[in-house]
Order: C-alpha cells, then sequence, then structure tokens
C-alpha cells in the first residue's frame, strides 16, 4: 500500500507532526513565512493531504495542481481561505479545528474589550515613556465602566456563546443577532435577548464581531451601521478583518461616531505600515492571536492532524467542513490506510 504523502505549509505545535509521521510521509515547509502560491501549487502536486494555515489561500488553481488530494485541513476554525465549493466538487475533504479554541478566543475578546476601555495599552505607553510624573491624578486616563453596560454580540456561535458566558460577573445586559436563533432554553441560560442588528448597534455599549467571514458578512459593519452605535460605543473584533469595512472604520474613530475598537483581525494582514489605524489612540491593535493559548495550539494542531489520519482511514473525521463531500466522494474511495 502507498504511504500517503502529506504537505504541510508552516512547523506546527507538537503533537500535529508526531502524529503524521506514524502513517505518513510528512513535507513540511520550514520557513517562518506562509509558502508562496507557486510554492504551494508546487509542493502540492504528488500530496494525498494538506495541512494548511489560515494565511494559505487554497483555491481551485491549487486543487488542480493535486491530482490525488483527498484532504485539506486546516489549522484554524475559519476556512474563508479555501475554496470550499471547489474542493466539495473534486471530492475533497475540508476539516477545520473548532471547539478546542472557543474559550481561548472568548477570554482574548475580553482582555481586548476592557484594554479598549479600560485604556490598558494607553496606560503602559504613559508609564514606559516616563509620563507619569504626579503620584496621582483624580482624572487621569479615566475610560468609562464595563461594569452593568450593554453587550451586542453578533454571531451567537461557539464563541459568541463564551463570550456571553464570561459576561455573568460584569452583571452586563447581552443582546444577540445571528441569521439563526438558538432554541429559547439556550437564549435563557445564556441570559440574551434577540435583536435585529440595527436595534443591537443602536442599543449596545460594545460590541463584539463572532461570524465567521462570508460573502454575507463581507463588510457586515460599515460607514451606515458604526453610524447607528452610540458615540461611547466600542467595537471588537476577533472574527476575520474583511467582516469591518477598514476606511470607514477608521472614519469612525477619527470623527467620533464611535468611543473606540480593539482588534485582533485586519482586511489586509499583517497591517499595512501606513496604515491609519496605527496612529489612533483610541484603538487597540493585536496581531491575529486570539486562540494563541499554549493549550489551545497544541489541540489545534492534535485535531488539524487527527482530521487529515480519520479521512485517510476512511473514517469520518472528527469536524469536516463540507458534509456534502460525502455524497461526492465516500470515505471508503478516500481511504489509503
Ligand atoms: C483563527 O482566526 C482561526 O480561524 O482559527
Amino acid at each position: 500500500m502507498v504511504k500517503p504523502r502529506v504537505y504541510v505549509t508552516r512547523t506546527l505545535p507538537s503533537p500535529a507532526l508526531e502524529i503524521l509521521k506514524e502513517c505518513c510521509e510528512v513535507e513540511v515547509n520550514l520557513g517562518e513565512e506562509p509558502p508562496s502560491k507557486r510554492e504551494l501549487t508546487d509542493r502540492v502536486k504528488d500530496k494525498h493531504a494538506l495541512l494548511c494555515l489560515l494565511t494559505d489561500s487554497v483555491d481551485g488553481e491549487v486543487m488542480d495542481a493535486a491530482s490525488d488530494l483527498r484532504v485539506i485541513s486546516t489549522y484554524s476554525v475559519g476556512y474563508d481561505h479555501i475554496d470550499v465549493e471547489e474542493a466539495t466538487r473534486r471530492g475533497i475533504y475540508v476539516t477545520n479545528t473548532p471547539g478546542v479554541l472557543t474559550d481561548a478566543v472568548a477570554d482574548f475578546t475580553w482582555a481586548l474589550l476592557l484594554g479598549a476601555v479600560r485604556r490598558i495599552v494607553e496606560a503602559d505607553r504613559y508609564v514606559r515613556d516616563g509620563r507619569w510624573r504626579v503620584a496621582w491624578s483624580p482624572t487621569l486616563l479615566m475610560g468609562c465602566s464595563v461594569y452593568g453596560k450593554t453587550l451586542g454580540i453578533v454571531g451567537l456561535g461557539r464563541i459568541g456563546m463564551a463570550v456571553a458566558e464570561r459576561a455573568r460577573g460584569f452583571n452586563i445586559r447581552i443582546l444577540y443577532y445571528d441569521i439563526q436563533r438558538p432554541p429559547l432554553e439556550v437564549e435563557q441560560r445564556l441570559n440574551v435577548e434577540y435583536r435585529p442588528l440595527e436595534e443591537l448597534l443602536r442599543e449596545s455599549d460594545f460590541v463584539s464581531l463572532h461570524v465567521p467571514l462570508t460573502k454575507e458578512t463581507y463588510h457586515l459593519i460599515g460607514e451606515e451601521e458604526l453610524k447607528l452605535m452610540k458615540k461611547t460605543a466600542f467595537l471588537v473584533n476577533t472574527s476575520r478583518g474583511a467582516v469591518v469595512d477598514t476606511r470607514a472604520l477608521v472614519k469612525a474613530l477619527k470623527d467620533g461616531w464611535i468611543a473606540g475598537a480593539a482588534l485582533d483581525v485586519f482586511e489586509k494582514e499583517p497591517i499595512e505600515e501606513d496604515s491609519p489605524l496605527l496612529k489612533l489612540s483610541n484603538v487597540v491593535l493585536a496581531p491575529h492571536i486570539a486562540s494563541a493559548t499554549v493549550e489551545a495550539r497544541s489541540r489545534m494542531a492534535e485535531i488539524a492532524a487527527l482530521n487529515i489520519v480519520s479521512v485517510l482511514k476512511g473514517e469520518k473525521p472528527l469536524y469536516l467542513v463540507n458534509l456534502d463531500v460525502l455524497n461526492v466522494k465516500s470515505l471508503e474511495k478516500v481511504k489509503m490506510i
């Protein structure tokens, strides 16, 4: 039997490679940078599986180069970098790593929210820059209260729900918007109230985005939406940069349509050197690290590898994105080990 060949686009935390090496021949891109499109297309040619990151754009062209590719496993929950429809059409299984990063992202959402609202990054800079000259000042770096306010969660999936669960200690009223409403008992357990998006934006003191990037959510938050928000409100984005229209957000932050923002994701990553966001003090910026805990990243690595092994064993993987693929090519047909 041929040993399956796997291309891994970056060195991953343990135990991803160890798991794969038990039953596959593994080729890893050892560089710090993502492989170029050409490199990726070249490397996948003779492979049966691809383990990629969210920075690798896996489109029909890449798939065409790999005539025997059976599974694309992404080391991320988001899969907007993969043309899932094209994969399904070709009978390629697409898998991801949800669940295990939910808590890390929810924790980080709160860290960003508190960081922006209580001006923690500004305070840190103030101290390090040697500007702290008076022992205690009655009005220095005043933020606003988080306790008792209203949080609007856009996208009540796993992560949105975990953010809601963490709100309890802050005695926060939670509104949510989603295209799908969960059963009433879920709303009751989480103590969340449904609002159409416009109403949520009008009523919330903090708006946190937790939707996947799709055609429908591209620039979901633009000029019109930002203008609906309170002048005192904050926007937090740990989903995907393109869910927000950056140009509109910059205007909103500069012209005071909203009070501030906290962003872990950007339309262009890494952020452009001349991005106006870098000059604004009312925004907290992070380099797409919401899931970056040792615990989450090693579980993601394990699951990304196990997803590949399952498909190649002809077993349903833990997290299959394109369920329809089962009707295009059966697991029996993709089985190699
Ligand atoms: C991170 O953004 C992920 O999709 O896992």
